[in-house]
């Protein structure tokens, strides 16, 4: 069969690999792709914005399944843009998709149907929420409401920062229309986790658990990213959690969103914090995590396109998801400067280093061919992914292949997967 994968990033050459090693699939388009998916699938010069085009793209070339890797077309509508055209997609529909889309909606959600969440308030309005701020407990977190490339996220320590947040997010507009309504949310402390599931409606799925690391610098410190680096499974999502989470949060999720008339198809990625009151949800994504994808995606024993196809046809209660017993680092090599500012069009060597080498891979984020050779286009470039019989293997493992890839500001955090030694 024939598969289109939208999107450009990790995520999505994570994804490419492993629809690569489906029997069943002989033809694999990328749109638009990056270098390193070029190496698996045809990539295809179209946005992954230009829905109409790409659903004429799908229609031409007869693509039998199109898996769409990022937030933003899925938010748009793109999976009703396909179905309406009679053509086979993964990914939640638009007023599914509102779950990642609106952090007020996933909130309300939450309350409405009692799944374990930080207490909130919403606000439209910047006077109303700053007279709110004056009551509020420190920190205290706030969210705009919309998309904004996982930054729209502020921890506010004090009144006078939250007032600033208040005025970047909605006064400023520093995020745009995401910020024209707020959440303002109780700080929470404990593990971070992030738990990909696969569902289809009725059924949901839970893959292994992942850490990310959000922050730029070691140690956690310095600005939000879409992420440095992962590790896959945590060892602080035991059993009981697990259990607990299936229970009171992942089929509570699904069922909530059927109960509204939003039936969840596609991965509906659960951000979760350990905290000392048991497990709560920090937030929703529509989506694969990335990097997390790059950590879970090969440790998954599964035919992917059995998994989604079961997933389309609301058969996901026929599949038995299962995953190797070992571990997966992944290191982010970004380009130093991001998430600001920051150089691209430098060039990559070493890449051949991971060519056949077992249980090593490279995972293409921000990377573009020219004439030259691979160069840098983007923040974050490459990720580095290991697997390791345990954790420490796989971040030994991880770490050492990061010295096989070059390119000039070439940044990284060293303690990814550090938590792994506290456990
Ligand atoms: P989100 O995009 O909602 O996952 O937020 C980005 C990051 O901000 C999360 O991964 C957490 O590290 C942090 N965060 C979000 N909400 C809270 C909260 N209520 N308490 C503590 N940290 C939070
Ligand atoms: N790594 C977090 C995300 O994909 O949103």
């Amino acid at each position: 069969m024939k598969v289109l994968i939208v999107g450009s990033g990790g995520r999505e050459h994570a994804i490419a690999y492993a629809v690569a090693k489906s029997k069943r699939v002989d033809k694999i388009y990328c749109a638009p792709g990056n270098a390193g998916i070029a190496e698996l699938a045809e990539c295809v010069d179209i946005g992954a914005m230009e829905m109409e085009r790409l659903a004429d793209f799908a229609q031409e070339k007869a693509v039998d399944l199109t898996i769409i890797g990022m937030d933003d077309p899925l938010v748009a509508g793109i999976v009703d843009v396909f179905e309406a055209r009679g053509l086979r997609v993964f990914g939640p529909r638009k007023n599914a998709a509102i779950l990642e889309g609106s952090k007020a909606f996933s909130k309300d959600l939450m309350k409405k149907y009692h799944i374990p969440t930080a207490a909130y308030e919403n606000f439209d309005s910047a006077e109303a929420a700053l007279a709110y701020l004056e009551t509020g407990r420190y920190p205290i977190v706030l969210k705009a409401d919309g998309l904004a490339l996982g930054k729209g996220v502020l921890i506010c320590n004090t009144l006078e920062e939250a007032k600033d947040g208040i005025r970047e997010l909605m006064i400023d507009k520093k995020f745009g229309s995401a910020g024209d309504k707020i959440v303002i949310e109780e700080f929470m402390t404990g593990r971070e986790v992030s738990v990909l599931c696969y569902c289809d409606g009725t059924h949901i799925l839970p893959m292994t658990s992942a850490q990310d690391h959000k922050r730029a610098k070691d140690g956690d410190q310095g600005l939000n990213t879409g992420g440095m680096g992962t590790f896959s499974p945590s060892p602080f999502y035991t059993k009981e959690v697990d259990e607990f989470c299936r229970e009171h949060i992942y089929q509570p999720s699904m069922d909530a969103m059927k109960a509204e008339g939003r039936d969840f198809v596609g991965v509906m990625f659960v951000g979760l914090m350990l905290t000392e009151d048991g497990p709560k949800v920090l937030e929703y994504n529509a989506r694969f995590g990335d990097p997390e994808a790059q950590v879970v995606l090969p440790r998954m024993k599964n035919d992917i396109i059995d998994v989604m196809e079961a997933a389309i046809d609301g058969k996901l209660d026929t599949i038995d998801l299962q995953f190797e017993d070992n571990a997966c680092v992944c290191v982010v090599l970004a380009s130093d400067g991001y998430p600001l500012s920051y150089e691209k069009s430098k060039l990559i060597t070493g890449m051949e280093n991971f060519k056949d080498k077992d249980g090593y891979y490279l995972f293409h984020a921000g990377t573009k061919q020219t004439p030259e050779g691979v160069v840098t286009n983007g923040g974050r470039v490459l990720g580095v992914t290991a697997k390791g019989a345990d954790l420490k293997q796989a971040r030994e493992n991880a770490y050492a292949a990061t010295e096989w890839v070059s390119f000039e500001n070439k940044y990284m955090r060293h303690d990814i997967g550090k938590a792994i030694d506290e456990a």
